[in-house]
């Protein structure tokens, strides 16, 4: 007589169901917004750099964006994981929003420590303004709906022209300042997600958030403020 089948526990749809619990805590999206964040922070790093190739002229520019457009296997690849990360972010940012404020005690008001609701408003406004410039970038630079004289492939005549729009530059500017407080909260915030917090090293890591969107800010905007002073042409 054979021995009755032993009914197996789905590993599949349990390690699921545990995931599924895990971003259902508060810990659990902050973590999530921790990992994307940091898959945004490497593409925005790897943007600006592979964009102040524009320094070194027309030729390097371009084929540097050829070479990447050689590999479209890599750059889709590169693309869904940026896609998936901007979507996990965003989800995870607005759920913990809309629990926060559930959470809030209504009937009187309670203050909270200045520094976290300055720290929270800045990251609930620049947030959406800097998603809806990448919208707005895309048209521009990649898409070409949004430029005056889009020339696909010529990467850097197209940089050129469309900075040489001051408002559009100016658009620019102010982007990305608000880009880098959002990174230097951003930053703030994942080290005490991750429990980096420690009178020695607390102080340490808010330099190294505030020197690293400063160096960000600055990159990026000496793309456009080198186009409109006729630096590069
Ligand atoms: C002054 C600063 C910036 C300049 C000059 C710049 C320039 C460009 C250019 C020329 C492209 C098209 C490249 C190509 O078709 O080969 C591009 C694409 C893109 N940029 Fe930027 N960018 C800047 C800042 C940013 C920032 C701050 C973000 C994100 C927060 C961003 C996100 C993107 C994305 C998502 C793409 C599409 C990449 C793809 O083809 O998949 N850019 N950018």
């Amino acid at each position: 007589m054979s021995a009755p089948a032993i009914a197996k526990p789905n590993v599949a749809a349990k390690n699921f169901s545990q995931l599924a619990g895990f971003w259902d805590t508060p810990i659990g999206k902050k973590a999530v917004m921790a990992v994307t964040g940091v898959i945004l922070f490497g593409f925005v790093v790897g943007h600006m750099l592979g964009n102040l190739q524009i320094f070194l002229g027309a030729e390097k520019l371009d084929a540097y964006a050829a070479l990447l457009h050689s590999m479209p296997g890599v750059l889709w690849m590169a693309r869904l994981v940026l896609l998936g990360s901007v979507g996990l972010h965003i989800l995870a940012a607005v759920q913990l929003t809309l629990q926060s404020w559930e959470a809030r005690p209504r009937g009187y008001v309670k203050k909270e420590p200045v520094a976290a609701t300055y720290a929270g408003r800045t990251m609930r406004w620049s947030g959406p303004i800097i998603a809806a410039f990448v919208v707005y970038h895309l048209l521009h630079f990649t898409f070409g709906a949004a430029h005056p004289d889009f020339q696909p492939s010529k990467v850097y005549q197209n940089v050129v022209t469309g900075f040489q729009v001051w408002p559009v530059s100016l658009f620019y500017i102010v982007a990305m300042v608000l880009l880098g407080f959002h990174l230097q909260h951003g930053l703030w915030s994942m080290f005490q997600s991750l429990g980096f917090s420690h009178p020695r090293y607390t102080p340490k890591l808010k330099q190294f958030a505030t020197v690293f969107a400063t160096v960000i800010v600055a990159g990026n905007c000496s793309i456009p403020i080198a186009v409109l002073a006729g630096l590069v042409k």
